[in-house]
């Protein structure tokens, strides 16, 4: 980057190495905010000419200067002075160059400092409707295929053992209530940033008679920060928002997880599209999951995030310090990835077919219906402890003879067993007819799973 002259030249003396001028820079990556800082801008020097401080013509020349700048950077035709450590210095260097004196008003009462916390809120604000936006349809996508699988039935793993029958539908709208708690976080998070440091300067205010409540409400902030020394340094909206997509990412990468192992030849459970697989280069069979591994890969970005900005704001003095500028690259790549993510899950949710014969011919593996039987002991009388121990030597009594299924024991054997059991113990012992007999609230069932699917419908609607 070439050597430059800035508006405090007059006082410092002498050039800055060029080493510095490179490493003190955030425009190659805060013009993104670009948008954010002219909108900011023009509600400020609104307000300047609403208190006299600049008049109506100087104003009308600064907005029609920064709308212009701003149509000039949306159409690409803008030349970025690259020597402008910033976008802020950028956008107001060039509005002097286009509009001369008025253009050296507009940063009356304002320092970079409540500029910057300002458009990082406003840039927030759209990208949180962004991601609610994103979640929305991945949620969309669960449903749609939850409609399709309610019926049919899948075993429900712990500790990735096969543990009970369950709907393939409610299994799929697991993931639809994760993301209902990510959607809720980050209007919480909204709530919470939702407040105009503008006016804060930096770091004491000003003498001048800003009008902050205006500037605030025409930016459709709720209400004005209270403390000027916390509103330039306050950066906790960052690190909430970073928290957000750590947790969209979480649930991404469990997804992933799950669907990595579901789409292995050992389970075969789903069939994801061609369109969202890769091969190999050397082995000719491969379909691999790379959308699904990439997606558990990326969730490692956003926590290292979330560390980092933590780390950026422990400890730091009070007040803005220059630490505080790599704020922007931490959300940046925690809002990208996680945005990229969720349009990625959505497209493979929505492109996955669940191989339900295969499943279907599995259930009887795995005892999943030992648990349903002790409750049909309890059914009969016996203390549940008693049921558990009595089921778990029925099926170490399949295991040592050979039998897959609790099923294949006899009458006799099961009334060796507890004298309690009648015949009609064979209706528990059927995967399908477990879940058909659910009979908590949201349990994995099949009732259970269409009264969900129902809710999520209309709840969806509105969303
Ligand atoms: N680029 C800076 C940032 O992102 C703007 C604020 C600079 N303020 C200052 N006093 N040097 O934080």
């Amino acid at each position: 980057m070439k050597k430059t002259e800035k508006n405090w030249e007059k006082r410092l003396s002498g050039q800055s190495d060029d080493l510095a001028v490179d490493f003190v820079e955030s425009l190659s990556y805060d013009r993104r905010l670009y948008k954010y800082d002219i909108v900011g801008s023009i509600a400020h020097a609104r307000m300047l000419a609403t208190q006299k401080l600049i008049t109506k013509e100087e104003f009308e020349r600064i907005q029609s200067g920064l709308i212009e700048i701003s149509d000039q950077i949306a159409a690409g035709k803008f030349v970025f002075d690259n020597t402008q450590e910033d976008i802020h210095m950028a956008i107001e260097s060039a509005l002097i160059q286009k509009i001369g004196d008025a253009g050296k008003k507009l940063h009356t009462g304002r320092s970079r400092n409540d500029q910057v916390a300002t458009d990082i809120r406003l840039w927030m604000r759209d990208e949180i409707e962004l991601l609610q936006t994103r979640i929305t349809l991945l949620q969309k996508a669960f449903v749609k295929q939850a409609e399709k699988y309610a019926e049919a039935i899948m075993p429900a793993y712990t500790h990735l053992q096969r543990a009970q029958p369950v709907s393939i539908a409610a299994y799929l709208l697991s993931f639809v209530e994760q993301s209902a708690r990510d959607f809720s976080r980050l209007a919480d998070c909204c709530k919470r940033l939702n407040i105009s440091p503008l006016g804060s300067g930096a770091v004491a205010g000003s003498t001048l008679p800003l009008d902050r409540a205006q500037t605030a409400q025409n930016l459709g902030f709720a209400e004005v920060s209270r403390n000027s020394i916390d509103a330039v340094a306050d950066r906790d909206f960052c690190a909430e928002f970073i928290f957000c997509g750590a947790l969209v990412m979480a649930h991404l990468s469990k997804l992933a997880e799950d669907w990595i192992i579901y789409m292995s030849g050992e389970f075969s459970f789903i069939r994801i599209d061609d369109a969202y697989c890769t091969s190999s280069s050397m082995m000719p069979q491969k379909r691999n999951p790379d959308m699904l591994e990439l997606m558990r890969g990326k969730t490692g970005s956003v926590y290292g995030a979330l560390v980092a900005m933590l780390t950026i704001l422990k400890a730091q003095p009070s007040t803005y310090n220059r630490d505080l500028q790599e704020d922007k690259l931490h959300v940046f790549t925690a809002a990208d990835v996680a945005d990229q993510c969720l349009q990625m899950a959505e497209a493979i949710v929505s492109h996955t077919a669940f191989n339900t014969d295969k499943i279907a011919a599995s259930l009887d593996k795995g005892f999943l219906d030992a648990t349903a039987m002790a409750e049909y002991l309890v059914k009969k009388g016996i203390p549940f402890r008693q049921a558990h121990g009595i089921v778990g030597s029925l099926v170490a009594q399949c295991e040592k003879e050979g039998k897959e299924k609790l099923a294949d024991l006899t009458l006799e054997q099961f009334f060796a067993a507890c004298d309690k059991i009648d015949k009609d113990v064979y209706e528990t012992l059927n995967p399908k007819g477990v879940c058909a007999t659910y009979k908590t609230d949201g349990s994995g069932g099949i009732e259970s799973a269409k009264s969900q699917i129902a809710y999520w419908q209309e709840r969806l609607k509105t969303q």
